[in-house]
């Protein structure tokens, strides 16, 4: 089965998690967008009377075009759920986000949320997380130092996100991005993400540590399971 026809499939289980009245956090990426899509469509049916916060202008303004109601994260006092794809996510539900640059409002949404539920096909569920690179978020005021400490810490391969225009890359919070190729496992996320968190300039990691809700799966024969 096709990728896209996989993600609709997710979106759409996703999609029937979410009760009326509740206040729901979009994530960002294909996944995510699959996922807003469904909703829409589900809240046009069902009449939810729900409220969202997106994790990405691109994700408001599709949300906003579909006819869901967005509002800033300062306007709610809690968030019931944010659903969100992931780039990795290893047996002990801990994940690597951040390929489509929202990792920073990804993070501050997913801790806010009571629950985050993750999105992926099975072909990202990983034994270890390290395959995927490992985006790090960071000011562009003194970033090539940043950048410098961040090879320190023993990491050789690191880019810096460029647009497919060679522009570099800027997050909706007006930063940089570096990208981490580990080429390895990593053998203790929380204890790289503490280095890398401790260095002047790092914003956030695409590391996510500690979040409860489901994971919904999507696999290749289009079935979908919630794990
Ligand atoms: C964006 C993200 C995405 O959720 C993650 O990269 C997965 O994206 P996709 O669903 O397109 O594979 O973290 O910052």
């Amino acid at each position: 089965m096709q990728q896209s026809e996989i993600k609709k499939r997710i979106g759409e289980r996703a999609a029937m998690l979410v009760e009326s009245g509740m206040t729901i956090g979009l994530g960002t990426g294909t996944t995510a967008t699959a996922f807003i899509q469904s909703l829409a469509e589900r809240n046009k049916l069902k009449n939810l009377n729900i409220t969202c916060v997106a994790t990405s202008v691109e994700s408001e303004r599709l949300a906003l075009s579909l006819g869901l109601c967005c509002v800033s994260i300062d306007s709610v006092a809690e968030i019931d759920a944010t659903f969100d794809g992931a780039d990795e996510v290893d047996e002990k539900r801990r994940l690597i986000k951040g390929a489509g640059g929202a990792l920073l409002r990804e993070k501050i949404l997913a801790t806010a949320s009571d629950k985050l539920v993750v999105m992926v096909d099975e072909q990202k569920l990983v034994k270890h997380l390290g395959k995927a690179k490992l985006p790090v978020e960071v000011i562009p005021f003194g970033h090539r130092f940043t950048m410098a400490n961040l090879i320190a810490l023993g990491f050789t391969k690191i880019e810096l996100r460029q647009n497919s225009d060679g522009s570099t890359f800027v997050t909706d919070n007006h930063n940089f991005i570096y990208d981490i190729y580990y080429n390895q496992l990593f053998a203790e996320p929380e204890k790289e993400n503490e280095k890398i968190c401790k260095i002047p300039g790092v914003v956030e990691t695409g590391f996510f540590f500690d979040f409860t809700g489901p994971i919904v799966v999507g696999r290749a024969d289009g079935s979908v399971v919630l794990m």
